[in-house]
Parts: C-alpha cells; sequence; structure tokens
C-alpha cells in the first residue's frame, strides 16, 4: 500500500539554526521557511536526490511538537512520511485492521498542499507516520 519515503521529518528547537546545519555544514539545497498554522509548526525542506527532510519547528504555544521537544530538546526524528496513491482507501484499510488514525481520521492539507494523516505511533514499531497523498 505505501510508496515512496516522501520526507523525514526532524524536530527541532532552532529553525535558523538547523537550516544553517543543512545548508552550510552538509551543503544541502534548504528552502524558505513556511508556517503552517493549521498544524502549529514552522517548516522548512530540505531537497535531496531521493527523498526531502522536513525541518520542525513549533508555532504557537498548543503546538503538537512541543512535548516532543521538552523529551528531547536538542530535536530528533518526529515521523516519516509515506506517499499513498488514495489516502481515503489508506485510511479504511488501516481502521479496518485496527490501526489508530489521529485527528479523528479526516485529512488535513499537509506542506506541499495534498491530503495527509498521522497514524499512531504504538501501532507502528513506535514511530510516528504520515501519510501523504501521491
Ligand atoms: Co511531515
Amino acid at each position: 500500500m505505501i510508496g515512496q519515503l516522501n520526507h523525514v521529518a526532524i524536530a527541532v528547537p532552532d529553525l535558523k539554526a538547523a537550516s544553517a546545519v543543512y545548508r552550510t555544514t552538509l551543503g544541502a539545497e534548504v528552502s524558505a521557511p513556511k508556517d503552517m498554522p493549521e498544524h502549529g509548526v514552522t517548516t522548512v525542506f530540505v531537497a535531496l536526490d531521493n527523498t526531502k527532510i522536513e525541518l520542525l519547528a513549533p508555532l504557537g504555544p498548543d503546538s503538537p511538537i512541543q512535548s516532543f521537544l521538552t523529551r528531547n530538546p536538542s530535536g530528533g526524528i518526529h515521523h516519516l512520511c509515506y506517499e499513498v496513491e488514495d489516502i481515503l482507501a489508506a485510511r479504511d484499510r488501516l481502521l479496518a485492521g485496527g490501526a489508530r488514525v489521529l485527528g479523528g481520521g479526516e485529512p488535513k492539507t499537509g506542506a506541499h498542499g495534498k491530503p495527509v494523516l498521522f497514524l499512531h505511533p504504538k501501532d507502528f514499531c513506535g514511530t510516528l507516520i504520515e501519510l501523504e497523498q501521491a
């Protein structure tokens, strides 16, 4: 069901510093920051040949990544994003199998303007998973 790895997301306490690490130290192509108020994060994308890295920093007081950063103050891998052909069909298949889909199961618009859903890490090897419609 899942297709390509769309991105690996890393939560960071300081988006400017993290962007500099990827742009200057690692020599990668780094996008401008984009606020995603619906998701409570500001994102930066690092373009690689075969995938992307999403750097995430909290936006607003109720950011869903704040507790992660409290536990991991220097940042860390936050989620993996896999592409699916049909996000509603994927959701229904996962729900039928007993997996937990976060946020009531209705897709939101993700950082690339496409529908996304998040899956409970306890059902997926301890890793938060984002599904994005390809
Ligand atoms: Co993501």
